[in-house]
């Protein structure tokens, strides 16, 4: 399935098309399997989206009851930590009702990186239902250096095949490098894979990605065996927009 790119004006639009789609989806995929499996992203971008989740349900009723939620790619931190991507989420979760059953987040295991990503991939594995996708949704951001969840430039996670979750160490800006990501063929098993990229910082490598840069940046690895790909941008970092 070809690729779908929708610019939005501004980032607070981004974020409510996200959630419109996250809502037309979970409908489907409760309506039809029962549940809707999600990971989320981490970093700043869609920060807006969970917010706006969180304080207005009524406008995005997902169904979260019948929500398992997991999360693309974790720092190696404890439980709490400000840098994890699930600390400022859990609470928003929390406030939606979503059952704690529901709730997976990358574990911490003190010490041994390797082992929290084999406990995710267990924690995944443990969920796959012959006939369904691994995952419904896979949200994704995009850093500057065309890295997305946690697949950097040049890691050796951008290789693993075989497996859903795997172990990487990459720098960037001031984050936590130890971490624990989906693979790229775990990504490329979800049934839709939703990207969103804000802000002029990133219109550079979102042109290199669409382009196809040479070497491939990892972002360009994402391509949905039968799923569906989305690309939700603003203007400010779309490089068709003048
Ligand atoms: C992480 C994210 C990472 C993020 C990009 C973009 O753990 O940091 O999963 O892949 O999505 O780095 O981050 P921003 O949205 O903050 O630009």
């Amino acid at each position: 399935m070809d690729p779908e790119l929708i610019v939005k004006p501004d980032a607070a639009a981004v974020a409510q098309a996200a959630a419109a789609r996250i809502v037309a989806w979970a409908g489907a995929a409760v309506a039809t399997r029962g549940r809707f499996r999600v990971a989320l992203s981490g970093g700043g971008t869609p920060d807006l989206l969970y917010r706006l989740l969180a304080d207005q349900p009524g406008d995005y009723p997902v169904p979260w009851q019948q929500t398992q939620v997991f999360w693309g790619d974790e720092r190696h931190l404890p439980p709490g930590h400000t840098g994890r991507n699930d600390t400022t989420v859990l609470p928003l979760l929390a406030r939606l009702g979503v059952p704690a059953d529901n709730i997976h987040p990358v574990p911490y295991v003190p010490g041994d990186l390797q082992a929290a990503a084999a406990a995710y991939e267990a924690t995944l594995r443990g969920q796959v239902r012959v006939g369904e996708p691994l995952l419904d949704l896979v949200l994704l951001g995009l850093g500057t250096d065309g890295h997305t969840a946690s697949l950097f430039p040049g890691t050796p996670a951008l290789d693993v095949r075989g497996r859903l979750v795997a172990s990487n160490r990459g720098a960037y800006e001031d984050r936590f490098p130890d971490r624990v990501t989906l693979t790229v063929p775990a990504i490329n098993a979800a049934a839709a894979v939703m990207f969103l990229v804000t802000g002029a910082g990133k219109r550079a490598v979102l042109a290199q990605v669409l382009a196809g840069h040479t070497p491939p940046l990892p972002a360009q690895r994402i391509q949905p065996v039968a799923g569906r790909l989305l690309w939700l941008v603003d203007r400010a970092a779309d490089p068709e927009t003048a």
